[in-house]
């Protein structure tokens, strides 16, 4: 009988020579939705550790840097996934008429795994993003993985990418991108008879070419980021490209990013092209209240039970735009950006500065945040998902 080490060392073999889909199904060391976790394949990579990606965790950025390995699965028909299978990053083959090129069914997710300085891979609340997954699948009619699988999925992915994930402290993560998109052919308007479930991942650093430096927002009173009754709700893509007008040009400004209106009245903020929004006046945190327009952000979750530990009050309500120019503090959070200080916001021509540096209420909750993620706090919340 073949021995796990063997099965562990066949299998990376065959994915680095570019082996085939059912060559990783027949190998039977990653099944996504029997395995209950990696455990195993850990135990199985003493020579792992000693190849690392050459990454300028420096000079990151956020943008791609493809790495080893993708996870896929398609459901044809009825709810339920294939098992799941790792294959080499690269591209994948399209029908035109696929829902998701023709009429953009489709939702992304982000989450990051992280390297501790004990060596320990570590994913920040994936289950989060598994929910979200399957809320948004329900408002675009699509099957959406179960939370086992999507976890799983994401724990493949990161543990088969680990090579990339050697970031000096506080330099980088794996961001690991989840898609599900209706891959199958459609002419007239509906559902895609088939789905498709990738993930794949990247080295990242800042979000922001500002890095750590504040932000500087412009508040667009033409363009909206999402309507009621829309899907801004919910992670589809279909969010994403229509705010890409407002983002170039403030860019071109030189702002670093756009804070949207509600479409409704124009005069209360919703979110930010990237990212939630927070604004803090005489010590109360305040953030848009979600109810179709914005995201249920993991950061902005996390933010705001952290937020409750330390004491503050924390209000989800409507924030006109005046009080936003009255605050004190204004902060973003979000995946991709982490908890990001904001220096400035401009509105009709008027620019406002914010307080900023260490004595900040973001600085603490960020603080928090990332002293959980390292495991200098004991994470009492069960956000931490261990993965070797
Ligand atoms: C994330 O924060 O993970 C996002 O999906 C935002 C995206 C614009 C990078």
């Amino acid at each position: 009988m073949i021995s796990r080490r063997a099965c562990f060392r066949n299998l990376l073999q065959s994915l680095r020579t570019g082996s085939t889909a059912s060559k990783l199904r027949s190998s039977n060391c990653f099944t996504s939705r029997t395995a209950p976790s990696l455990q195993p394949v850990v135990e199985l990579s003493p020579d792992s550790d000693d190849e690392y990606a050459d990454v300028d965790w420096d000079n990151l950025g956020f943008s791609l840097r493809p790495t080893d390995y993708m996870y896929i699965t398609k459901c044809t028909g009825g709810d339920s996934f294939e098992e799941g299978h790792l294959s080499r990053y690269g591209n994948i083959e399209l029908s035109p008429s696929a829902g998701v090129l023709n009429y953009g069914q489709g939702l992304f997710e982000g989450t990051k795994a992280y390297r501790r300085e004990n060596g320990r891979l570590c994913l920040f609340r994936p289950d989060q993003n598994a929910i979200r997954m399957q809320v948004g699948a329900e408002r675009m009619c699509m099957p959406s993985p179960s939370i086992h699988q999507f976890v799983e999925a994401v724990k493949q992915t990161a543990f088969a990418n680990k090579r990339w994930q050697i970031p000096p402290p506080g330099k980088g993560s794996l961001y690991i991108r989840p898609l599900l998109m209706g891959s199958g052919p459609v002419l007239g308007l509906g559902p895609a008879p088939e789905c498709t479930f990738l993930i794949y991942a990247s080295p990242v650093g800042n979000y922001f070419k500002e890095g750590l430096a504040p932000l500087n927002l412009f508040i667009d009173d033409e363009y909206h980021r999402a309507t009621r009754g829309g899907a801004g709700g919910v992670k589809t893509i279909t969010n994403y490209s229509p705010v890409l007008k407002a983002l170039t040009r403030a860019k071109s400004r030189g702002f670093s990013d756009v804070l949207y209106l509600d479409s409704v009245y124009k005069k209360n903020i919703e979110e930010v092209s990237s990212c939630n929004v927070f604004i803090v006046k005489d010590n109360v945190i305040s953030t848009p209240a979600t109810g179709g327009t914005i995201l249920e952000g993991v950061t902005r979750k996390s933010i705001i039970d952290i937020a409750l530990d330390h004491g503050y009050q924390v209000k989800e309500q409507c924030i006109p735009v005046e009080e936003v120019m009255e605050a004190d503090e204004v902060f973003c959070t979000g995946t991709a950006v982490g908890v990001a200080a904001v220096g400035s916001i401009t509105y009709q021509g008027k620019r406002v500065e914010y307080k900023m540096g260490d004595q900040c209420v973001s600085q603490e909750l960020f603080s928090t945040y990332m002293e959980i993620q390292k495991g200098d706090i004991e994470d009492k919340k069960g956000w931490i998902l261990e993965i070797d």
